[in-house]
């Protein structure tokens, strides 16, 4: 089923844009969605590089690259990602927390956004890389911990590109409920 025959009717008061706009949000979704996914997938392998090497420049190097992607690719898609599927959701009749799917998706993208804020720490990381080429204890554990953090993000957003396309059915209760 095409995108504009899913389209229910335009409820009064309620913001519905045209399609040509619709279909350009979604492109503009779909772009910066599965982009994200690539670039956490680039953090996973970046990562596990920096944990595997023997060689400490490189590990240094690969945690201030992670940061670079970080601020170039992660957070300005994941915002994309975010603004273009609320976008999606609201002018439309999946609405935001009425179908499973779409606010199991907004729950996953706030997750990623809130693992990356608050336990991704790649500057840090690459603070410790440089204590350890100096003789400090190379920090194995906290390593793991990041490959850990990206690796958890990875498996949300593929949640969420499934979700995506499989669209199981499932209404949440309180919307049964009002329709
Ligand atoms: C977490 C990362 C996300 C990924 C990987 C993702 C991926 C996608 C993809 C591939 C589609 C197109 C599906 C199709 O037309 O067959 C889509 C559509 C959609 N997404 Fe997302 N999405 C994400 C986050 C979100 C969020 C956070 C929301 C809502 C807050 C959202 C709401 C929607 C809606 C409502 C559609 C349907 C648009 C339509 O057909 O009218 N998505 N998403």
């Amino acid at each position: 089923m095409s995108v504009l025959q899913r389209e229910a009717p335009a409820a009064a008061g309620r913001w519905r844009p045209r399609p040509s706009v619709r279909k350009s949000i979604l492109l503009v979704h779909v772009a910066a969605s599965v982009a994200l996914l690539g670039e956490v997938w680039g953090l996973v392998v970046l990562n596990l590089t920096a944990t595997l090497t023997g060689d400490l420049g490189l590990a240094g190097a690969a945690y201030r690259l992670m940061g670079t992607l970080v601020f170039a690719g992660g957070i300005p898609l994941s915002l994309t990602a975010l603004a273009s599927g609320v976008a999606l959701g609201l002018g439309s009749h999946w609405g935001l927390a009425r179908h499973t799917w779409v606010f199991a998706k907004l729950l996953l993208l706030l997750g990623v956004i809130l693992c990356g804020m608050l336990l991704f720490t790649p500057e840090a990381m690459a603070g410790a890389m440089r204590a350890s080429t100096r003789g400090g204890a190379r920090p194995e554990g906290r390593q793991w911990g990041q490959v850990a953090v990206v690796s958890t993000q990875l498996a949300m957003l593929l949640t969420a590109t499934g979700l995506s396309v499989f669209r199981p059915r499932g209404r949440l209760r309180w919307t049964r409920r009002r329709s």
